[in-house]
């Protein structure tokens, strides 16, 4: 009796490995089918996509405060940080923010799933947009068309005026020096070419009735356009790293999949992966999640 207990155990140790082992692999196996039967992709990304690339998101306050410590010792938040007030009452703490996330955006090299991702496009010859909520110009830097790129909240690679009625946006192609302390920026600060007064990224924050939004609305309508040409053929709909908080892509991604028959969403992210059938999740990192089903993919 006391023999086959403990053997009964020994099995049990020997097995859940291996049941949780193919428990994985029926899920890369999954998301491997979704991508291989593709005959268009839309990729919808939030911050968790550059995590692996070695961006912070910012995933409450402690998130932001774990990425930028002054702003802890002020107690400021996220969302009291990126504001457009603060380029009328203090423009060079309000550059101060921004400027180090410009800066930060464009020394980081966008890991490896962002070309795994081109590569299965490609494979399966399809057409392809990428609608996403960050700021930060990482899928231009990886080589996607910026024809088809939907900036839902602008970019901080472009500019527009704080003060006067000058509609225009301009490339952010300026140089800032920071005080990391104080997380103040140095003089000179960008300028509008035609009042001279402080220029403002040209993304969407907190609060902003002044965010000049037509250049991203050109890109809903490119994005509309593809989703018509696409109706009938089967949607991938790659969702990566888009939280609960600020949820535009989730929501992007659950119209996509509620509108077209034939569109599968394959959510991956470690922290908020539900979902429901016929859609399908993978509950860990981008660049992990990404290599494994590229590894199912052959
Ligand atoms: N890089 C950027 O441009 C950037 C960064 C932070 C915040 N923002 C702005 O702030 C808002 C934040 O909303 P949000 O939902 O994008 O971010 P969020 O910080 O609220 O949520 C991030 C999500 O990414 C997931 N995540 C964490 N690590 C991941 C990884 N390695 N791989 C995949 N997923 C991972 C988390 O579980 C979470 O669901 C957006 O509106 C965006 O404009 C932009
Ligand atoms: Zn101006």
């Amino acid at each position: 009796m006391q023999y086959d207990l403990s053997s009964r155990i020994v099995v049990i140790r020997l097995s859940l490995p291996t049941l949780l082992k193919s428990w994985e692999s029926r899920m890369y196996e999954h998301a491997a089918s979704i991508i291989r039967e593709a005959e268009a992709f839309v990729i919808t990304a939030g911050a968790g996509m550059g995590v692996d690339s070695g961006l912070p998101d910012f995933r409450g306050d402690l998130g932001f405060w774990k990425a930028y410590p002054v702003y802890a010792r002020r107690e400021l938040s996220f969302a009291e940080c990126a504001t457009p007030e603060y380029f009328t009452i203090d423009p060079h703490f309000a550059w101060g923010f921004f400027g180090h996330c410009t800066s930060l955006y464009r020394e980081t090299i966008p890991h490896h799933g962002f070309h795994l991702i081109k590569k299965w496009i490609k494979r399966n010859g399809a057409d392809y947009f990428v609608v996403t909520s960050n700021v930060d110009g990482q899928f231009q830097k990886a080589e996607y068309d910026e024809e088809r790129i939907h900036e839902v909240h602008g970019s901080l690679q472009w500019l527009q005026c704080h003060s006067c009625s000058n509609e225009n946006i301009w490339y952010n192609d300026e140089v800032f020096r920071i005080d990391e302390a104080t997380m103040r920026a140095f003089d000179p600060l960008p300028r509008c070419k035609k009042c001279g007064e402080v220029s403002r990224p040209n993304a969407l924050m907190f609060g902003d009735c002044w965010w000049r939004d037509r250049r991203s609305r050109h890109q809903e309508y490119a994005f509309d356009r593809f989703l018509q040409l696409n109706s009938a053929r089967r949607i991938a709909v790659i969702e990566i790293g888009a939280g609960k908080v600020i949820p535009t892509i989730r929501a992007t991604s659950s119209n996509i999949g509620k509108n077209f028959d034939l569109a599968t969403i394959l959510r991956i992210n470690p922290r908020d992966p539900e979902i429901s059938s016929p859609h399908h999740s993978i509950p860990c990192g981008a660049l992990e999640a990404l290599q494994h089903i590229d590894a199912f993919l052959g």
